[in-house]
């Protein structure tokens, strides 16, 4: 039988930075991934340049039941820490916005960046490869793996979660946390793009394609971001983020131009060119065809002359004041991220491993913390996957 000290279950930003950190503590580790080429993620993300991490990661970026779990690994790995990793390798980046650091060439940068690292730390990567059981032993773990049986003594479970099936997400991490009578808290998408009812869809047909810089809230959170209608409601970044906290049947509030007073600037529009249409009043703030929607949303088809203080409070709120209720979400199908995962009372937060389960470790996605969009879900796995490295 085939004997190894680590045995990592996912080539992908945790597992791959797990293996790394083992590999240089002189460990033999084995990765296993049954998708042909490691790193799938990473290579699709960020538009295919990989929003790698935030400069301004830190923990009130996550959501967790416990929102204190994530707080030792990212103090341990930093995003300073992985920006010169990458600065090692020559890999030029770029800030795009709010921290956000991006490649300035390719993902696959940063794929050919881990590859190299856990080559010189004699990793092994074996893909097209998956692990069908696992059976805990004294010391250790044996894997059915393919045809033939592999033994390990620490077992890192770094399988990502459920988004994406078509990539290879599978909901593996949480069926050996079963096994091992670990919690689960319940998972669901997130970082999704939102849908409306078809009816509301129908009324808001033209606006496909239509972006705007939005704030979105939600309860007591909000975010300030871009926003796109599509054909099946609201997606971009200000609906992903807002995607994270919404629950069925919550309504979401939106204002489409949230840096502006409308109610002054309609009423000066009035003194100033009263015969113009409500439309073209609101076309200077907003697109065209989202001018024109809230125009006959409202049956406002007049000269603004003709409207009075309370028509023009009526238009404000419609523009910065929208309240839907969303029908739903995409689903894992586009969902970026899943939301919970392995209870973080299971684990020990300084090295993943389960608590109850010596040798084993959940790092990455497969665990209860989920980051904001920009780059703070690769941060959550180089950061676990660091830790558990440094015990594994
Ligand atoms: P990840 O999912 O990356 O890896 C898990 C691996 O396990 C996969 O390779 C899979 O094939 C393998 N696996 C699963 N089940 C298995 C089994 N039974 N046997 C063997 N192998 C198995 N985040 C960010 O910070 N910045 C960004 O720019 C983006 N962009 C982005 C775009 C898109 C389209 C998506 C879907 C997601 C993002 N993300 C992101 C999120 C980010 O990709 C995600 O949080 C990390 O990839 C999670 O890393 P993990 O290593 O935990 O899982």
């Amino acid at each position: 039988m085939e004997s190894v000290d680590v045995v990592v279950i996912g080539a992908g930003a945790a597992g791959m930075m797990c293996a790394i950190e083992a590999g240089k503590r002189g460990r033999s580790v084995l990765v296993l991934d049954h998708a042909a080429a490691p790193g799938e993620k990473i290579r699709i993300s960020g538009g295919g340049r990989c929003n790698f991490t935030n400069i301004h990661a830190s923990p009130k970026n996550f959501i967790s039941q416990n929102p204190h779990f994530c707080i030792s690994a990212l103090a341990r790995y930093t995003q300073r820490d992985f920006i010169a990793l990458v600065e090692r390798y020559g890999i030029a980046f770029h800030e795009k916005t709010l921290g956000q650091l991006f490649c300035d060439g390719s993902a696959r940068q940063i794929i050919d960046m881990l590859l190299a690292e856990m080559k010189r730390h004699a990793v092994q990567l074996r893909l097209a490869t998956s692990a069908n059981s696992i059976e805990p032993t004294e010391d250790g773990f044996v894997l059915a793996v393919g045809g033939g049986r592999v033994r390990c003594k620490s077992l890192v479970m770094a399988s990502g979660g459920k988004s994406i099936p078509k990539m290879g997400a599978t909901g593996f991490g949480y069926e050996v946390a079963a096994q091992f009578g670990l919690r689960v808290v319940e998972t669901r998408p997130a970082l999704v793009p939102l849908t409306f009812e078809a009816r509301t869809l129908e009324r808001l047909k033209p606006l496909s394609g239509v972006a705007v810089d939005a704030q979105i809230a939600c309860g007591r959170t909000s975010f300030s971001e871009a926003m796109l209608f599509t054909h099946r409601g609201v997606s971009g970044p200000a609906v992903l983020q807002i995607s994270s906290y919404w629950r069925e049947g919550e309504e979401i509030r939106i204002a489409m131009l949230p840096q502006t007073d409308l109610f002054a600037a309609l009423r000066t529009a009035r003194v100033e060119n009263g015969r113009q249409a409500l439309q073209t009043a609101l076309a200077v703030h907003l697109p065209k065809k989202l001018a024109q929607t809230i125009a006959d949303e409202l049956g406002l088809t007049g000269q603004l002359a003709d409207m009075s203080d309370k028509v023009l409070r009526r238009v404000e709120d419609a523009v910065n004041g929208w309240r839907i209720k969303p029908a739903g979400s995409e689903g894992y199908r586009t969902a970026e991220v899943t939301l919970g995962g392995i209870d973080t009372r299971e684990l020990d937060s300084k090295t993943m491993e389960a608590r109850s389960v010596p040798g084993l470790y959940f790092i990455g996605e497969v665990v209860d913390v989920t980051g904001w969009l920009g780059g703070y879900n690769f941060q959550w796995a180089w950061s676990s996957g660091w830790c558990a490295g440094q015990v594994a």
